[in-house]
């Protein structure tokens, strides 16, 4: 996928970072939090992948014009703006990162290359219901994980489980937009539209409101 930065409103943005594209960059934007948190990671992977997915926050939020407050984890691990406003959610795979920024709503955002594995790993994430139409196909069933790990994030509970809590209604290759619900949970259901986009062998998901 390539490098974006896209406004998908006046209160949101995301943008896709070729972690590879950005070896020199600078970090002094981090806040000094951050940069002990940085400091502690030693694999080279891990660290581009954590220093791709800040830099592409960074962007999203100049498409608004935030500045960069620094975040912070909460014991679920998902990562909280410092100044407490707005939310973010992040992910990274292979050479690619990519983050999305909220004013006013919970987001979620996911990257995930299409696997073949998706269809055997299918009744571990899916429910019956969700594989009756996804034809075994492991594009769809990429696009269906995607969508669920999407939807995940942006609820930001562990212990919520993809196949048991988080239903997708029926969608097709083609489909730009995934529904998809998290019941069950001990809260109230709660409904989400999430966005895809494809680019060659790999699918971006992201929530819109
Ligand atoms: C947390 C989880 C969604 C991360 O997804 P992933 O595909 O492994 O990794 P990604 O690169 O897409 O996302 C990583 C980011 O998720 C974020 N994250 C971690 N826990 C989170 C949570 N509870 N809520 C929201 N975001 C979370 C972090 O920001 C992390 O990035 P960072 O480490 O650079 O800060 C995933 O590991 C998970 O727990 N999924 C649901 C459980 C499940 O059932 N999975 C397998 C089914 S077979």
């Amino acid at each position: 996928m390539r490098t974006k930065i896209e406004k998908i409103s006046p209160l949101s943005a995301f943008a896709v970072n070729n972690i590879q594209e950005q070896n020199g960059a600078s970090l002094e934007f981090l806040s000094f939090r951050e940069k002990l948190s940085f400091a502690n990671i030693s694999h080279p992977q891990k660290r581009m992948e954590w220093k791709g997915a800040r830099m592409a926050i960074k962007s999203a939020l100049e498409t608004i014009q935030l500045p960069y407050p620094g975040f912070y984890k909460d014991h679920h691990g998902k990562s909280h703006p410092m100044d407490g406003y707005g939310h973010v959610s992040l992910t990274h795979t292979g050479n690619m990162a990519a983050a999305i920024f909220h004013k006013e709503m919970p987001v979620g955002i996911d990257l995930e290359k299409i696997r073949e594995k998706t269809v055997k790993l299918g009744p571990k994430y899916l429910d019956m219901e969700e594989m009756e139409f996804l034809e075994n196909d492991p594009f769809l069933y990429t696009m269906a994980w995607s969508a669920k790990e999407t939807i995940f994030k942006c609820q930001g509970r562990k212990g919520i489980s993809l196949r048991k809590n988080i239903l997708l209604q029926p969608f097709r290759k083609d489909s730009t937009t995934i529904k998809g619900k998290v019941y069950d949970s001990g809260f109230a259901d709660h409904h989400y539209l999430v966005k895809v986009e494809v680019e060659n062998d790999t699918i971006l998901t992201y929530t819109i409101w």
